[in-house]
């Protein structure tokens, strides 16, 4: 049983309507966790979440990964207040952590065109890692411009926009424990 700290019923509006549950979500991390528990075991992989969409999601993955890992954030930025990719795309905040040869694992909120993703393996795998994956929470498969490998995939989702559980709609809302679809 999840207990609630509190009630979310003040931020939850009438126009969200609930895709994927509280319980949904975690008993799909505990599954995408034990599996990369088990293939990077002693490997110390080092998980890099994009923020900031991707903080809550890291924070409840690596509690199912049953191995030593490591945590670095990178901040990118693409779509300021807009629910559609620029494609321009800035880095906000470098990664802190020196990844030539190590086991990294992108881990991302969604991925919606996939530009962010493919510019984030480009810049990345020149660092020299040893192994370069993308883990990401939600996909949205139909909206895809380009084609980025994702590993790991959490729920693959309709073409709607959603907040809750790391997702913001103008940076409110990611404090919500469940997805929802804003109608
Ligand atoms: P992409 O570069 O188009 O794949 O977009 C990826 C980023 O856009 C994600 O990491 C999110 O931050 C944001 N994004 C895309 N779709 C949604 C959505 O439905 N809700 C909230 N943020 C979204
Ligand atoms: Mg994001």
């Amino acid at each position: 049983m999840i207990h609630k700290a509190v009630s979310q019923d003040g931020i939850v509006e009438a126009n969200y309507s609930l895709l994927i549950s509280e319980e949904r979500i975690q008993d799909r991390l505990a599954e995408m966790g034990r599996e990369i528990g088990e293939k990077f075991n002693g490997k110390n992989p080092i998980l890099i979440g994009v923020l900031n969409g991707g903080f809550v999601f890291l924070a409840d993955l690596i509690r199912y990964i049953d191995t030593d890992c490591e945590i670095d954030f990178i901040r990118i930025s693409s779509y300021g207040n807009e629910k559609e990719s620029s494609g321009h795309i800035k880095v906000l905040k470098p990664l802190s952590a020196d990844i030539k040869g190590r086991h990294v694992i992108v881990v991302e909120d969604i991925v919606d065109s996939g530009l962010s993703v493919q510019f984030l393996l480009q810049m990345l795998s020149a660092f020299g890692p040893a192994s370069l994956e993308t883990a990401t929470l939600l996909r949205k498969k139909m909206r895809a411009k380009v084609d980025v490998p994702v590993e790991y995939v959490g729920f693959d989702i309709e073409d709607k926009f959603v907040i809750g559980y790391g997702l913001d709609e103008n940076q409110v809302k990611r404090n919500l424990r469940s997805i929802y679809v804003v109608e």
